[in-house]
């Protein structure tokens, strides 16, 4: 069983499609702590209500990216976690803090990365006029919304889409693709090479490799 961190700034439902996951039986990961930046974060209450602890760092309480990152460093350290998971956290950590999580920290971005990195994905989606947009799950790299891919979900884009209305079905398939991106990293089946992640096959039988467009 690993023990994750889950940081968060906001609603949190990548939060509870985690926290449910983890309520699994046979699920290898075990959310131990949650960190939120923002007192208000309504994801703070989902933890609450699991069971799980939680603890505010609000950066507007430092003085330098660096000290906020350093308080948050500690108190993963003093639970013990292995793995963090961002979700929906937003604050850009420092060079220096991802180095020490390098593949190790895990984060979900609206986009097919590598495009439409940063905010107003769906909008930007829209306007590029792709056929899909969807979602990633990657390895946190010191630069914004980049590092190794681990899984991603596609949807099309219809012509009568909106942002809100991709913004939907995407989440959608937010909250499917983390769990099972947890999941492949927590059972130890994730390898790093270069920038590339491979994926190695289950060892128990009847498992296959995961969909990467799940259905
Ligand atoms: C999600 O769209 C996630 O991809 C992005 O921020 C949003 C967070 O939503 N990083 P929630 O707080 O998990 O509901």
């Amino acid at each position: 069983m690993v023990d994750v961190a889950v940081l968060i700034s906001g609603g949190g439902t990548n939060l509870q499609a985690l926290i449910d996951a983890c309520a699994e039986d046979d699920f290898p990961a075990n959310i131990k702590l949650v960190i939120s930046n923002n007192p208000r974060a309504k994801g703070l209450e989902r933890a609450k209500k699991a069971g799980i602890s939680t603890k505010v760092i609000n950066h507007r309480d430092y003085e330098t990216r660096e000290d906020f990152d350093d308080q948050i460093h500690e108190a993963l350290n003093e639970c013990g976690v292995k793995l963090i998971c961002l979700a929906g956290f937003m604050r850009i950590l420092d060079a220096r803090f991802v180095n020490r999580w390098r593949n190790r920290m895990l984060n979900i971005h609206p986009s097919l990365l590598p495009s439409f990195k940063g905010l107003h994905t769906q909008e930007r989606a829209l306007e590029a006029g792709v056929r899909f947009t969807g979602c990633t799950v990657h390895f946190v790299n010191p630069e914004l919304d980049d590092g190794p891919i681990i899984t991603q979900a596609a949807i099309a884009i219809n012509p009568d889409d909106t942002a809100e209305t991709l913004a939907t079905k995407v989440l959608e398939k937010e909250h499917i693709i983390y769990p099972q991106a947890l999941k492949l990293v927590a059972e130890g089946r994730v390898r790093v090479v270069g920038n590339r992640v491979t994926i190695r096959e289950a060892d128990y039988a009847n498992e296959s490799i995961i969909n990467p467009i799940p259905e």
